[in-house]
């Protein structure tokens, strides 16, 4: 029998795949065959050598030493597009949020006082600082047209949106299951200068660290709106404050706190929450307990 440690957050679904007297829920490690983990940042752990493998319920494995492991001999299983569908509702919420100042109108109304009648009046008077604007006939660019990416890039067609994608290493089967209104950009430059929203569907890599920065920005439509579902790192984020505040940019919504942001009038900045939903929990824990489990079992790699 194998044992096997979780660490934080995973969610039951995924414990009722395993044996039950397989798994162990701990809040430090001990001696296990595998680690299930959510976002516990592996890399300030030391790693038994007891482990064999590491499954992340999520997609990004930014918390997780992969070159390390890899070295070492550990599989490491991620949960890829388990959590896609959670995360493209949040990008459509962040959209809206931003095109219609939801934040900042929320946080006004809640701070009117007074009787009825005294906050209508300062309601009225107030409210018309968050006039929005409408998404149809507004262009979406979607950077990264992986499972995330290619979910938000059909959903905003259908919201009337005209949508440019770009993937530098699209796969046919990715290909296959955009829309076909949706415009394949020529590369990030071309994408970036025709998009009124910019949403970002990539890792961070040494490759995609600060792909949004002041040129980028500068060559933007003025006006436009940037949403981070990501990854921290993927815009410069001192360029994007820069340029909100000379009204080049209109909005960013990000899906992480952040000291710098958090306080800025046209930011929204959500605690990492895309992949908080109980199905998305659910599908994440499941994918990872199986792929850990037919590892352990038989040596079979299910990732996919
Ligand atoms: C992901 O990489 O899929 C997310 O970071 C998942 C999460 O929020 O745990």
């Amino acid at each position: 029998m194998y044992k096997i440690q979780t660490l934080n957050n995973i969610s039951v679904a995924g414990l009722n795949r395993l044996p039950r007297e397989s798994y162990e829920i701990a809040s430090e490690l001990g001696h296990p065959d595998a680690i299930l983990v959510r976002s516990a940042k592996m890399h300030e752990m030391p790693i038994p050598d007891t482990v064999k493998a590491i499954g992340r319920a999520g997609a990004g494995v930014n918390n997780i030493p992969v070159a390390d492991m890899s070295t070492r001999g550990i599989a490491v299983f991620n949960a890829p597009g388990a959590n896609a569908n959670a995360v493209k509702e949040l990008v459509l919420a962040g959209m809206l949020i931003a095109a219609r100042n939801i934040a900042q109108a929320a946080k006004f109304a809640r701070g009117v006082e007074g009787d009825d009648a005294a906050i209508n009046k300062a309601v009225e008077a107030g409210k018309k600082q968050f006039v929005g604007m409408e998404l149809p006939g507004r262009t979406l660019g979607v950077i990264g047209l992986g499972a995330i990416g290619v979910l938000v890039a059909n959903a905003a067609r259908s919201l009337g949106m005209k949508v440019i994608g770009f993937d530098p290493s699209i796969t046919v089967r990715a290909a296959w299951k955009l829309q076909s209104d949706v415009e394949a950009a020529l590369s990030v430059d071309d994408l970036v200068s025709r998009s009124d929203f910019i949403t970002f569907h990539v890792p961070l890599t040494d490759h995609t660290r600060h792909m949004i920065n002041a040129e980028r920005i500068a060559n933007m439509p003025d006006g436009a709106v940037l949403l981070n579902f990501s990854r921290s790192g993927i815009i410069d984020d001192d360029a994007a404050v820069t340029a909100l505040d000379a009204c080049k940019l209109y909005a960013y919504v990000c899906d992480f706190p952040s000291n710098l942001l958090k306080d800025h009038p046209r930011v929204v900045t959500l605690p990492h929450l895309g992949a908080s939903t109980r199905e998305a929990e659910d599908n994440c824990a499941i994918m990872v307990a199986d792929q850990v489990r037919a590892y352990l079992e038989d040596g079979n790699i299910t990732n996919s």
